[in-house]
This record gives C-alpha cells, sequence and structure tokens, in this order.
C-alpha cells in the first residue's frame, strides 16, 4: 500500500514492521473528526492564499464525498494504509488528482492527528456529561419519593445511626456532582487547537491559527508548538475523571450487590437486569453490577497505561504516544457502558421499605438517640453512653430491641426513662431531629434536593463550545 513517506526509502518496509507500526485498526473511528479538521485546514488555506480558490473547493467536495460515502457504507476504511490520515488522503487523491496531494502544505500528521485526537476527545467529554446527567436525574426522583424511606446507616459495616434512602442516595448525588463538574473544568482546559504546530517548530507558510481555532469551536489556537504535538495531558486528565467515576459506579455498585444479598434484602433487582444460575435455580444475580465494579479496573489500567506512557518522552513527537488511543478509547467505551447500564438498572430497582426499617431498629441504630434522650433528662453523656450500653446488652441477651422493651425493664437500667423513650426511639424521630445542614432530616434534606434541581437544570443547559449538544452528530 502506498506510504505517506515513501521518497527518502529504497527498500519495502517489511511487511511485520509495517503491520507493527499500523495504526489504521483503531484510529479508523476517528475518521469524521479527521475529515473535519481536514475541512478546516483547507478553508484557512484557502483564505490566506495558499491554495487556490478552485483547489479550495474541489478538496472540500472531495472530503465531504468521502464522509458522506463513509457514513453510508459505500466507502470503507482500507485495513492496508498505514493510519486514517493516510487512508483519507489517498482516496481524495484517487478521487480529485494532483489537487488532492495539497491538503497537507503546511501540516505534518503530528499536529493532525492531535487535532484530531482532541476532536474525539470533546465529544466523549460531552457525552459523558450528558450520560452523567441522566444518572443524576435517576438519582434525585428516588430520592425526592423516599425522604421518609427510614433504613440504618453504617459505620465499619456496622449499622450505625438511622437515616432515610434520600440521604443515602444523597451521597451519591454529590459524587456524581463532583463527576460532573469535573468534565466542565477540564474541558475549558483542553479546548484549544493544536493544528497549525507543524511537526514541531510551526510552518514556513503564513497559517491563520486563530481562524482554524475559531472554526471548530476552540477557545483558541494552543500557545507552543512543542507542547501541541506532544500534550496528551488532557486524555490523562479526562481518563482520571473517568477513573474516579468508576470508583464511584463501583462503590455504589458493592452496595447495591450487598443490599440484594439474601441476608440484607433490602432491594429487588427487576428480572431484565439480573440473570439466572445454570445450576442453582433460586439465584438471581447483580451481574450488572457485578461487572461495572469489575469494569472499574479497565479503566484504572488505562490511566496507569498512558502515565507510563508519557513519563519518560522527551519532547516532542514519538511514535510512542500512538499508545495514547486503544487504551483512551477502552475507557471512554467502558465507562460510558457502564453509565447507561448502571442508570437502567437503578431506574428499575424495587425498594424493600419494611425490611430497611426493621434492619434499622434491630441492629441498634437509635442506640445514640436514647443517650440522647438520657442527656435530655439531665444524664450526663458519658454516662447516658454506659447506662445506653447496657441496655443494649441486655436486650441482646433477651434477644429484643430496644423500642420492643417495657418500660420497667428500662427503668431497673435507669430510672430516668419515662413512657416518651418511646417516641424518642422511633426512626422517624431519630431522622427528624439531625437538622443539621447535610444531615438526613426533613429540613436540611428538602434544602438540597431543591438546590439540586436547580444545578441539574442548569447543567443540562450548559454549552460545550464546538461539539453539538449531546456529543453525538
Ligand atoms: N498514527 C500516528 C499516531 O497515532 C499518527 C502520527 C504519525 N506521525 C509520525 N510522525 N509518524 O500518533
Amino acid at each position: 500500500m502506498a506510504q505517506l513517506w515513501g521518497g527518502r526509502f529504497t527498500k519495502e518496509t517489511d511487511q511485520s514492521v509495517y503491520a507493527f507500526n499500523a495504526s489504521i485498526g483503531f484510529d479508523r473511528r476517528l475518521i469524521r473528526e479527521d475529515i473535519e479538521g481536514s475541512l478546516a485546514h483547507a478553508d484557512m488555506l484557502g483564505k490566506q492564499g495558499i491554495l487556490t480558490r478552485e483547489e479550495r473547493d474541489a478538496i472540500t467536495d472531495g472530503l465531504k464525498g468521502i464522509l458522506r460515502d463513509v457514513e453510508n457504507g459505500s466507502l470503507t476504511v482500507d485495513d492496508g494504509y498505514e493510519d486514517v490520515h493516510s487512508f483519507v488522503e489517498a482516496v481524495l487523491t484517487e478521487r480529485i488528482h494532483e489537487t488532492g496531494k495539497k491538503l497537507h502544505t503546511g501540516r505534518s500528521r503530528n499536529d493532525q492527528v492531535a487535532l484530531d485526537m482532541k476532536l474525539y476527545t470533546r465529544r466523549q467529554i460531552v457525552l459523558t456529561a450528558r450520560l452523567l446527567e441522566d444518572l443524576l436525574w435517576t438519582i434525585l426522583h428516588t430520592m425526592e419519593e423516599n425522604l421518609e424511606t427510614w433504613m440504618p446507616g453504617f459505620t465499619h459495616l456496622q449499622k450505625a445511626q438511622p437515616v432515610t434512602l434520600a440521604h443515602h442516595y444523597g451521597a451519591y448525588f454529590e459524587m456524581f456532582r463532583r463527576d460532573r463538574q469535573r468534565m466542565t473544568d477540564l474541558y475549558r482546559r483542553m479546548n484549544y487547537c493544536p493544528l497549525g504546530a507543524g511537526a514541531l517548530a510551526g510552518t514556513t507558510y503564513p497559517l491563520d491559527r486563530e481562524y482554524v481555532a475559531e472554526k471548530l469551536g476552540f477557545a483558541g489556537p494552543t500557545q507552543n508548538s512543542m507542547d501541541s504535538v506532544s500534550d496528551r495531558d488532557y486524555l490523562i486528565e479526562f481518563v482520571s475523571a473517568l477513573s474516579i467515576l468508576m470508583m464511584h459506579l463501583s462503590r455504589f455498585s458493592e452496595e447495591i450487590i450487598l443490599w440484594n444479598s439474601n441476608e440484607y434484602q433490602f432491594v429487588e433487582m427487576d428480572d431484565g437486569y439480573s440473570t439466572g444460575s445454570s445450576i442453582m435455580p433460586q439465584k438471581k444475580n447483580p451481574d450488572i453490577a457485578e461487572l461495572v465494579r469489575g469494569k472499574t479496573g479497565r479503566v484504572y489500567g488505562a490511566l496507569t497505561s498512558l502515565l507510563v506512557t508519557m513519563k519518560g518522552l522527551p519532547l516532542a513527537y514519538n511514535k510512542d504516544l500512538q499508545e495514547d488511543k486503544e487504551v483512551s478509547f477502552d475507557a471512554f467505551d467502558t465507562a460510558q457502558d457502564c453509565l447507561r447500564l448502571f442508570t437502567g438498572m437503578l431506574r428499575t430497582l424495587q425498594f424493600r421499605k419494611d425490611r430497611m426499617a426493621q434492619s434499622a431498629l434491630n441492629g441498634f441504630s437509635n442506640a445514640t438517640d436514647a443517650a440522647d434522650y438520657l442527656v435530655g433528662k439531665g444524664v450526663p453523656f458519658r454516662d447516658a453512653h454506659e447506662i445506653v450500653g447496657r441496655l443494649v446488652l441486655y436486650c441482646i441477651d433477651q434477644n429484643t430491641t430496644i423500642d420492643q422493651l417495657p418500660l420497667e425493664q428500662m427503668q431497673r437500667i435507669s430510672d430516668r426513662f419515662e413512657q416518651d423513650i418511646y417516641d424518642a426511639l422511633s426512626l422517624k424521630t431519630c431522622v427528624e431531629k439531625r437538622l443539621t445542614t447535610g444531615g438526613p432530616g426533613p429540613g436540611a434534606m428538602k434544602q438540597a434536593l431543591q438546590a439540586y434541581r436547580a444545578w441539574l437544570e442548569d447543567a443540562g443547559r450548559e454549552v460545550f463550545p464546538g461539539v453539538e449538544e449531546d456529543g453525538r452528530k
């Protein structure tokens, strides 16, 4: 297959060397971005008088034709080419002859690939942001419906104090909200156009880099040509944000797996999101949650791989940089698939509210409240702690819960207990009394919900310059 660099060589590249060097097997997914970048480049070359108007028009029509044919399936990317850039240029030259060879004026594949990858990554960031919003809406709806769904809150995986499902989900809302904010932050930082950096030192042609940058929706051109062709830290930043996001998904998955276990039975998974066992007929397995937890490792792997690939590279472009693609693409796909599936699973999850409340009572999660009750009756907190400790021990011995214990038995441990203890121990009271900002009490929760809703509506309206609304075209 014709190469872009044959002139200096007297010998054909060995087939295995050619295959080892080639990237078309995976960079073919950049074809749309490659053409988009070339269209902007050709337009600018025309504007600057580097190409004649006729040449520019022929190139523009030719490139648009290639994109159309690839999209409608009449042209397939040929694996025989070294990379997607060579493929497009070869087809263009085949179609418009000599003029096609002028497209690459003032450009190198180094700035071309840097641009393609940025254009592609921008879309992936927006797509991820929108998927995160879908997930956040799902969480928010469940919160709004479960302000009075009591459950135990845990520390050390031991029942600690009662909370509500809304409050527990609220913790995840916060995590995924930060993940969504990271998309905005890193987008702003990376949205500068590397085209015009050439191989590393700019070019001798009077390119208008500002024009190209603006045409492609960038905030401006990058400021150092050597950095432009060598920089992949925006990828590292994005994959690191994806790793954090996967960590959050994985924690949530782990909880759902626990809640779905025979021991907890807090949730009922929709049949559509679980699978059975080939041998054990009683099984209903939380496969989606387990897979999300499992796939987290792949995204961490991509992050490590990118960091290691970059750490020893002298300036400027080195072929090692070609290794940025497969791992990044896999991380993008994995995180997005996980977001889609996880959101669907959450949407169809049923809660067994009776089991959740019972579990909060059985685990003495209201013991702190019993101590606070005694403090209210004038007992110093340390003594109250001690008294309730003995009360819990007594209950364990009697195989009962504090709120089930007859008053005279409580009074044998402390005469400060009175009839109003039962109300003080109800899950409703325990939660309602927690009124601090950020706590599970209804006042604090309602405020949080209002703020979340307003914030999420704003996030959905955010415009990412250069990318269509949802990241798809
Ligand atoms: N396939 C290459 C990459 O992904 C494109 C750039 C090639 N540049 C070069 N000087 N060989 O990085």
